[in-house]
């Protein structure tokens, strides 16, 4: 297997520092986005005993971070096989009827705009890669369909802001893919499931290392590899 360089935002902590992990164990070069350097470092240093880990400051609300991150990279590595935007925030649980217009922009902030902004400030050094994979970290409580299916366990858990930035990040996938498609890039939306982390809470059934299994299995996957979908660890599931 060809070994690829890879950039995870949010990987000093939580799902993506379990995504960074595996990905260095397989013998991949991973660049670690951190906006909390001492953290960053802890973790990179932890990482570092198992393979080729290297902290990158990355803030997602701040587009001089995203430049300086490719500079870096490219200066180090040349270009990038795949962009893991794991990043995010939840910012209060306001429903549609009272979120706060602060809790709406601070999470579209950051699970929105900076992903995005990142995403196209990477996409040069994506482009001189080969292997040309984004997964955009996103969760089934932005499923649309799903909110629709009363059943659905997770038919009660309605925090708009949070749930609308991950259905805005979707689309984002949709059309990047629709995009990107005779490039050779695979563009897809994970769904990592409930997981015990700071966002995720205590209460959440899934480990970390349950959480990454769909984004590490995305991220490998080579050029007959799917685009365009919202994934999970038991397939397709509707936007
Ligand atoms: N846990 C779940 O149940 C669950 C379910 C579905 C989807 N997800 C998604 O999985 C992803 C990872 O979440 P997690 O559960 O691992 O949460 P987490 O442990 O809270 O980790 C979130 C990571 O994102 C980083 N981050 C937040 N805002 C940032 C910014 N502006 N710039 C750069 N980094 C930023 C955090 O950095 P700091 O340490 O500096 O805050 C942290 O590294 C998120 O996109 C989340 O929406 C999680």
């Amino acid at each position: 297997m060809s070994k690829h360089i890879y950039l995870v935002s949010g990987a000093n902590k939580g799902i993506g520092k379990q995504i960074a992990l595996e990905l260095v164990e397989q013998g991949h070069t991973v660049y670690l986005g951190a906006r909390n350097l001492e953290a960053g470092k802890k973790v990179t240093q932890e990482l570092k005993e198992r393979g080729d880990a290297r902290l990158v400051y990355l803030d997602l609300n701040d587009a001089k971070s995203h430049q300086a991150a490719v500079e870096l990279i490219e200066q180090q590595s040349g270009h990038l096989d795949g962009l893991i935007n794991n990043a995010g925030v939840i910012v209060g649980y306001g429903n549609a009827s009272n979120v706060t217009h602060q809790a709406l922009r601070e999470t579209f902030e950051t699970n929105v705009f900076g992903t995005i902004m990142l995403t196209q400030t990477m996409l040069p050094l994506l482009r001189k890669g080969s292997h040309r994979s984004i997964v955009n970290v996103s969760t089934g409580l932005g499923s649309m369909t799903m909110h629709g299916d009363p059943s659905w366990p997770f038919h009660g858990t309605t925090p708009l802001a949070y749930n609308a930035s991950k259905s805005a990040l979707n689309m984002f996938t949709v059309l990047l893919a629709k995009e990107l498609r005779d490039e050779g890039f695979r563009v897809n939306s994970v769904s990592p499931g409930w997981i015990a982390t700071d966002l995720g809470g205590e209460q959440a059934p899934g480990s970390v290392e349950e959480g990454a299994v769909i984004a590490v299995k995305t991220a490998l996957e080579g050029s007959d590899g799917p685009t365009g979908l919202f994934l999970t660890t038991g397939g397709v599931i509707p936007w």
